[in-house]
């Protein structure tokens, strides 16, 4: 079939909007009707060239739709079904997806982190060439092949374009709160950056019952959604020196928890460093590829001070989404905050212009 899609061609220049011919769903994957997509900063690094990438390639991978078809031996979802996009295929039979731990399955990084579907290739091309599919999701098109175990069912009446961030900011933010870090009631938490990411982790603090949840960008008006979803002090940190402002806050030396979700090492540094004795911090932004910090192990081991990373907010997509979803209905989880506006795909370069200025929060293309 004919779809419209978004394609990225070469680094630094804009996607072109182009008419490609997606294949039949093959065995064990499911044609989905994209209905909407979320513009992450993860697309972003690709177009930026901070990660590499196979081209052309069909970016978006924070999509929502319904499902059309479905291959051979799918037996999880039904045409008729609607769908949030998962990015993080699995397997079903590893030592990590028995024990629920399917974000670290070893099957996304031959299919997803690929751009390539199960059996190594792609559904899409345009005329000879084959175009491939960023995180097997390729959400920035009105049609998609997607994996099985990409397209997580989800409850009917959620409106598509909202609980389209389920299936990239929410599940990272919350799911580091809840499924990587566990934080406990009572909390003090930081949350280094405010985009979708960052704010889905101060909707996972609030959720969690944190004390404290301070939020720190250079963005005031994401600081100040920040405000809204429910963070308690906001620090701009083009202005404030975010360790220092801390013990006055919380009344110790500096937070329980820190999450940092931007990706840049500067940041993870100042996350470390602005953890009181006993506290982690959570690596959730993805960093350019090749870039190191730096971390005092005197610190780390005296002061028992904790450095993990989270990929997918540790979800386990079947178990994860629909309860997601759950939260959103039923106003528990203000997503309506995080989207800036909604667009057509026609319009998708200004959206990433407005992203790399550092001065929008989720923009959603509805197809
Ligand atoms: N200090 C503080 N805040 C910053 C800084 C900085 N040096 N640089 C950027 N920010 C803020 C921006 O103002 C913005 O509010 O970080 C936020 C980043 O938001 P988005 O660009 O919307 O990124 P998002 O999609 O939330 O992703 C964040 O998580 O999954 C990863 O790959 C993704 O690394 C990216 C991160
Ligand atoms: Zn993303």
């Amino acid at each position: 079939m004919d779809i419209t899609a978004a394609v990225f061609r070469e680094v630094g220049q804009p996607l072109t909007i182009e008419t490609l011919t997606l294949a039949e769903p093959k065995a064990g994957e499911v044609l989905v009707k994209v209905m909407a997509s979320g513009i992450c900063h993860s697309d972003l690094h690709v177009i930026n060239g901070e990660w590499s990438s196979p081209t052309p390639l069909v970016l978006g991978h924070e999509g929502a739709g319904i499902v059309e078809t479905v291959g051979a031996g799918v037996t999880s979802v039904s045409p008729g079904d609607h769908v949030v996009l998962s990015w993080m295929p699995y397997c079903r039979r590893c030592e990590y997806c028995l024990s629920g731990r399917q974000n670290l399955c070893e099957l996304v990084e031959r299919t997803a982190y690929q751009s390539v579907m199960l059996d190594g290739t792609t559904r899409l091309t345009s005329g000879d060439e084959d175009v491939y599919s960023y995180l097997a999701t390729a959400s920035f098109a009105n049609w998609a092949v997607v994996p099985e175990t990409a397209a997580i069912r989800i409850r009917k009446d959620a409106p598509l374009d909202k609980v389209s961030l389920v299936g990239c900011a929410v599940a990272t933010g919350i799911g580091a709160v809840a499924n990587t870090a566990r934080v406990p009631m009572g909390s003090t938490v930081l949350v280094v950056g405010c985009g979708g990411v960052g704010l889905s982790v101060i909707s996972g603090a609030v959720i969690a019952g944190a004390s404290q949840v301070i939020a720190v960008d250079i963005n005031e008006s994401n600081l100040d959604r920040a405000k809204q979803i429910g963070a308690t002090h906001t620090l701009n940190s083009r202005n404030v020196d975010v360790v220092s402002a801390l013990p006055p806050i919380t009344g110790k030396a500096g937070v329980d928890y820190a999450f940092e979700a931007i990706g840049l090492t500067e940041t993870i540094e100042m996350a470390y460093g602005a953890l009181a004795p006993g506290g982690t911090a959570i690596v959730v932004g993805q960093v350019a590829e090749g870039k190191t910090i730096t971390i005092d192990p005197f610190v780390m081991s005296d002061r028992e001070k904790t450095l993990t990373g989270s990929n997918y907010g540790s979800c386990r997509p079947p178990l994860d989404f629909p309860k997601f979803v759950d939260l959103y209905m039923n106003g528990r989880l203000p997503l309506d905050s995080l989207i800036e506006r909604t667009i057509d795909i026609s319009e998708i370069n200004t959206a990433f212009d407005a992203m790399a200025r550092g001065d929008t929060a989720r923009t959603i293309i509805i197809h």
